[in-house]
């Protein structure tokens, strides 16, 4: 792998933040892995010619995760997006991905951006609290970072992982069969419907409530989501994850996922299990954004230091 600098500052802004913390992904280090089944709708098909959109079910893996870098920091904190990482497996062998989160928005739509917001958020050493001032620094410089700041101000603890809703953030390009092309952004939802908790419940709950709410409620039985795209209109941002499409754009269910049970039969011994927003299958084209182009860099240089893996990865 080429040595890519821009990759390997973002690696060390978001270290500087929660830590260096060997063997764990730089972000979202705490999780737990899931078995899955997806099955499409009948109507995937004419969206995208995709091969997970057209014939089912196919098996799956899940990981559900907290935002932190720090695999010690606790459950109920409730300033972070939580993370739902969808790895489908197609019959032809290859894989593709799908990775969402809490939040309506990225913070910033370019890389300088996401290390002005790395740095802003940077503890100082004395009093381990991100600088005030810093951060009205940064929110003047980048008003487009209000939309996701709010929504991370607002939040309350999840109840569970599986009542959380899960959005990509990014639009990808579908292809269907006769070639028509529409932009689409993701978002699964939970069939539980979504839940949270106050700050005082969580915290009664323990630091790792989320991963043994998971584990507990799985071994009573399958829990599902339905995957659903929000199509764009003319003149949606396409290359832009901090601006959300507006609410009237048409969704359409583009299929149903049942998360059967814990999983263990991948982060075993040296499986490196990397989930990448880039990962897509004929049927799916990678729009424009910038920082949905830069996540891949990012994440092969987080898997390099958390496995000293570097190759293509499933
Ligand atoms: C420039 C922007 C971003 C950077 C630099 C970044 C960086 C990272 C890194 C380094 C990892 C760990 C990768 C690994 O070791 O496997 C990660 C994981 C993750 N990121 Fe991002 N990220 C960015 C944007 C986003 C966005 C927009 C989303 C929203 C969907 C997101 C959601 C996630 C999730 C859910 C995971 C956990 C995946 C898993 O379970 O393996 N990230 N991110």
């Amino acid at each position: 792998m080429a040595p890519d600098d821009l990759a390997r500052q973002a690696i060390d802004a978001m270290n500087a933040i929660s830590g260096e913390h060997p063997g764990f992904r730089a972000a979202h280090a705490k999780g737990t892995l899931c078995a899955a089944t997806f099955t499409p709708t009948a109507d995937a098909r004419h969206l995208s010619r995709a091969a997970h959109f057209r014939t089912g079910p196919i098996r799956a893996h899940v990981r559900f995760s907290n935002g932190s870098g720090d695999p010690a920091a606790p459950d109920y904190e409730p300033r972070e997006g939580r993370g739902m990482a969808t790895k489908f497996y197609l019959d032809d062998g290859t894989t593709t991905d799908v990775i969402g989160i809490t939040l309506p928005a990225f913070f910033v739509s370019t890389i300088d951006g996401f290390l002005d917001f790395c740095r802003a958020r940077t503890p100082n050493s004395e009093t381990g609290e991100p600088d005030p001032a810093a951060i009205g620094a940064f929110l003047e410089q980048h008003p487009e970072a209000l939309t996701a700041g709010a929504a991370v101000l607002a939040a309350t603890p999840p109840e569970s992982y599986l009542r959380c809703a899960y959005n990509s953030l990014h639009a990808y390009r579908f292809v269907a069969d006769a070639g028509e092309r529409r932009y689409v952004r993701y978002r699964w939802e939970p069939e539980a419907g979504e839940a949270s908790l106050s700050v005082e419940e969580a915290e009664a709950r323990g630091p790792d409530y989320l991963q043994h709410e998971l584990a507990t409620r799985l071994a009573d039985g399958p829990a599902a989501f339905t995957l659903s795209v929000q199509i764009a209109e003319d003149g949606d941002a396409v290359d832009d994850p901090s601006i959300p499409w507006p609410d009237e754009r048409r969704w359409v269910p583009m299929g149903g996922l049942e998360i059967t049970g814990l999983a263990h039969d991948r982060e075993q011994g040296d499986d490196v299990l990397v989930f990448d927003p880039t990962r897509v299958t004929d049927g799916i084209e990678l729009s424009d954004d910038p920082i949905l182009r830069f996540r891949t860099r990012a994440y092969a240089e987080s898997v390099l230091r958390r496995s000293g893996v570097a190759r293509d990865r499933d």
